[in-house]
């Protein structure tokens, strides 16, 4: 049976004062590098996932990739990457958006989403959102329906989750690191 979301949280690790002095950086590797942690986590995303009805899961470049699709290959559906930018080989669609310092860029393929195809963001942690809301706007751009994501991890403090619902974007996540 999948391990508990107690247990799945006791494998991330939290790594003070990276990528700067004060950060408690909450580190998935030691949660994917477990058989049972990895498997566990995409056991209980994809039940979410099943549940919103996702007829395609999108993932952001890189850490959506390793759950956004174990996720889809679970439900037997396509799998959506959202790319940094300059990696895909076609005519892409792009959006800017604005991070704590500085700007960066997504990107996807515009025929990559058939016209109201229903998408469920999948990706590993959810801090302040702009991640993910600059990548429901771009898949809307594209003519999919997005209603919902789903997240490993929430920091709460940083309000990510109250910003995707402004947008039209329910959330839901398996743990959360509130505090310091
Ligand atoms: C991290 C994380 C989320 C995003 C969350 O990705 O994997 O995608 O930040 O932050 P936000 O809610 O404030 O947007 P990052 O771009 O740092 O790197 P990655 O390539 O390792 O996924
Ligand atoms: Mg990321």
């Amino acid at each position: 049976s999948p391990l508990s979301l107690t247990e799945l949280k006791a494998l991330v690790r939290t790594v003070p004062d990276f990528p700067k002095p004060g950060i408690q950086f909450r580190d998935i590797t030691t949660l994917i590098g477990d058989g049972a942690g990895l498997s566990s986590s995409i056991h209980h995303l994809a039940k979410i996932a099943r549940a919103k009805g996702a007829q395609k899961i999108a993932g952001m470049e890189a850490r959506g990739f390793i759950f956004g699709a174990a996720v889809a290959v679970q439900l037997g559906i396509g799998f959506v990457p959202v790319r940094k930018p300059g990696k895909l080989p076609i005519k892409t669609i792009g959006i800017d958006y604005t991070l704590e310092y500085g700007t960066d860029r997504l990107e996807i393929d515009p025929d990559a989403i058939a016209d109201g195809e229903r998408v469920v963001i999948v990706d590993d942690l959810i801090a302040t959102g702009g991640t993910a809301i600059a990548s429901a706007k771009l898949l809307r751009m594209a003519g999919a329906l997005v209603e919902d994501a789903v997240f490993v991890i929430d920091l709460p403090d940083l309000g990510g989750t109250d910003r995707l619902h402004e947008e039209g974007v329910t959330v839901s996540t398996l743990i959360d690191f509130e505090g310091q």
